[in-house]
């Protein structure tokens, strides 16, 4: 299988890692290895990197890409919700950095065979971990039509999702939907032609989208990975995340500044009473942006946020 790694923003997530011989460090998102390798020079020859992805294709190409630095990787195909038990079974009490690049990868998208695509003829799959049950066709199929307006909306936020879902419900009744091809072109039918036109984007990519992040939980995991981020690093240690929407940005955002703020009472209790202290602080009060030319030459990264902080 042919893997590109094409890392987004690879430049500011090196110097905001803030690496150093002999660091432990965790790239929870492999996918083409691309910042995984970036990670491991910076923190030879006896630093150690945790490799995880929950695709098992990322894996197998990241045992390759790393290869030369066996001795200093410890891969696991596993999803990055698990990270406190992965460093438990491991002995590591906590690391010098986590990355989280959010969302799919380009191989994904292009050599899955697994319906990423609107643009290819492939099973509704969308699934990364092919372990999980649940899939897209299962989704389309078998939701019902209030969910399927609410994933459409909430995750897409696809301004036709009541068309659309209405469009699937009358093509779902004659025969079971099966491919990318034929979603799309469902989708491509119920959006006003007009708008279908005014739009930038394929009319098919926000409900793909939304299919995606339901079939993976890809949210509910990430507020599980933030909720133990904390205890995860050591003093000094870096958190970088780079997501691709703006409702990973916010729970991203909310998280670390839950952390940042420390004390949860209501501000009129004359003292604190949750005991709750700041832990981490903010690099960037701003999430850092790819810049022009990063975006012309892989027009993925457009939509790329990076949040940094380090624990107290
Ligand atoms: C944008 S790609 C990462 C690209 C990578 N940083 C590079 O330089 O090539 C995202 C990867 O994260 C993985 N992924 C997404 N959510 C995950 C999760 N909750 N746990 C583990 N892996 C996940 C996907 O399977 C995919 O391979």
């Amino acid at each position: 299988m042919r893997f590109e790694h094409t890392s987004v923003m690879p430049k500011e997530v090196h110097e905001y890692q803030n690496l150093k011989p002999g660091d432990i460090c965790v790239d929870c998102t492999l996918g083409g290895s691309g910042h995984a390798l970036s990670t491991i020079k910076a923190i030879l020859p006896n630093g150690k990197l945790i490799g995880i992805d929950q695709d098992m294709d990322a894996i197998e190409n990241a045992k390759k890409i790393l290869s030369p630095f066996e001795k200093n990787i410890q891969l696991f195909h596993s999803n990055f919700a698990s990270l406190p038990e992965i460093l438990r079974s491991s002995g590591i009490h906590g690391v010098n950095s986590i990355l989280l690049d959010l969302g799919f990868s380009f191989n994904q998208l292009v050599n899955s065979r697994r319906g990423f695509s609107f643009n290819k003829n492939e099973p509704l799959d969308m699934r990364m971990d092919i372990r999980t049950s649940l899939t897209a066709k299962q989704i389309v199929n078998t939701y019902e039509e209030k969910d399927l307006v609410n994933i459409f909306f909430k995750f897409g936020e696809e301004k036709f999702s009541r068309k659309i879902t209405r469009a699937i419900i009358r093509n779902r009744a004659q025969a079971p939907i099966e491919t990318s091809e034929e979603l799309a072109q469902i989708i491509v039918d119920a959006t006003p032609a007009k708008q279908a036109f005014k739009q930038k984007i394929h009319p098919a990519t926000r409900v793909f989208q939304a299919l995606r992040i339901e079939v993976n939980q890809e949210l509910t995991l990430l507020e599980t990975f933030m909720e133990s981020l904390p205890s995860l690093l050591v003093k000094g240690g870096r958190v970088c995340v780079i997501s691709f929407h703006s409702l990973e940005d916010r729970i991203v955002k909310h998280s670390l500044r839950k952390f940042e703020n420390g004390c949860t009472c209501p501000r009129e209790f004359p003292q604190c009473m949750c005991g709750f202290v700041p832990q981490i602080r903010s690099i960037s009060k701003k999430p850092l942006i790819p810049t022009q030319a990063e975006i012309d030459a892989n027009p993925m990264a457009r939509s790329a946020k990076l949040r940094v902080a380090e624990k107290l």
